[in-house]
């Protein structure tokens, strides 16, 4: 964010020294890159006192062979605690959501945030459809900007790839990949994060989601308008409501400025459905944790 001048930016971790180490570090790149902003580190929540942006990345990372969903007892300690300090700290900053499992987080943070809606997000859509677009250039060998693609519903298994809206530079993916290749890369897109998580044997991805919320933060901080597939909470929005999933959002300054409900088959409409239906499921499951009920 730093680098693309968005913001002055402030990292907190309970950690003793490793925010401020990181923040040393990257400050010190700004002679070099060219950028302005100030970077700071501290444990210190207070820090956190009026931002407009406040991205919560904080939380335990899958284990190879784990799923999202193991990690919802433990993050979601972590996540609740965090959205109350920053609804007491920056009442007007706009929160998102980044710690997974996703969708579950994003619903306990405007829970305990008593943000309106406009104001709680999380970053999925946007990793989801880049992988995609990647996986799709280096099978055709074309430019990722050149992939056109949308990945809706939940940050796991069941998620919504638009698979008849993929273009290449305005073509249909269809008329270039037969479809059991096209099939392949959309599973390795579901499989993205694992795939990394199993290489990396400890801690998951970082670059690509960095990249995912720094789109996000730009469009918001910019007040540019773009759409982004986003995870909101929806009320009835594609005939789902009380449920967070990743949807076309138009992001600008008050954060989630539209959600655009695009015309989808009924299959897609199933697929988002059974997305909601798990989601739901795991949102219901924070009630009985003991974390939400300190
Ligand atoms: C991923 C993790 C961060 O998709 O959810 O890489």
């Amino acid at each position: 964010m730093a680098l693309k001048g968005l913001a002055d930016v402030t990292l907190i971790d309970i950690v003793e020294g490793l925010a401020q180490g990181k923040a040393l570090d990257l400050a010190q790149s700004a002679p070099v890159e060219g950028f302005h902003g100030r970077i700071r580190g501290t444990t210190d929540f207070s820090a956190l006192a009026g931002s407009r942006l406040v991205v919560v990345t904080a939380g335990l990372a899958r284990k190879p062979g784990m799923s999202r969903e193991d990690l919802l007892a433990a993050n979601a300690g972590i996540v609740g605690p965090i959205a109350e300090r920053v609804a007491a700290l920056a009442p007007q900053a706009i929160l998102l959501v980044v710690t997974n499992p996703l969708d579950i987080m994003v619903a306990l943070a405007l829970q305990r945030t008593g943000f309106p809606r406009q104001r709680v997000m999380g970053m999925a859509g946007v990793l989801d459809t880049a992988r995609l677009r990647a996986f799709i250039a280096q099978r055709l060998g074309v430019a990722p900007t050149d992939v056109e693609a949308m990945v809706l519903g939940s940050h796991g298994d069941l998620m919504v790839p638009l698979k008849r809206t993929i273009l290449v530079k305005g073509k249909p993916l269809s008329a270039l990949l037969p479809d059991a290749e096209i099939e392949q890369l959309l599973q390795r897109t579901k499989d993205g994060g694992a795939e990394i998580v199993k290489l990396l044997k400890q801690g998951s991805a970082f670059y690509a989601p960095a990249s995912g919320l720094v789109e996000m933060a730009a469009a918001i901080l910019g007040n540019t308008r773009k759409t982004l597939p986003v995870c909101a909470w929806l009320e009835g929005e594609y005939g789902l409501r009380d449920v967070c999933l990743g949807v076309p959002v138009q992001l600008g300054a008050s954060g989630i400025e539209r959600i655009v409900e695009l015309e989808l088959t009924p299959q897609e409409r199933q697929a988002l459905a059974a997305c909601a239906e798990q989601v739901r499921q795991g949102i219901k499951s924070l009630t009985t944790l003991p974390a939400a009920t300190t």
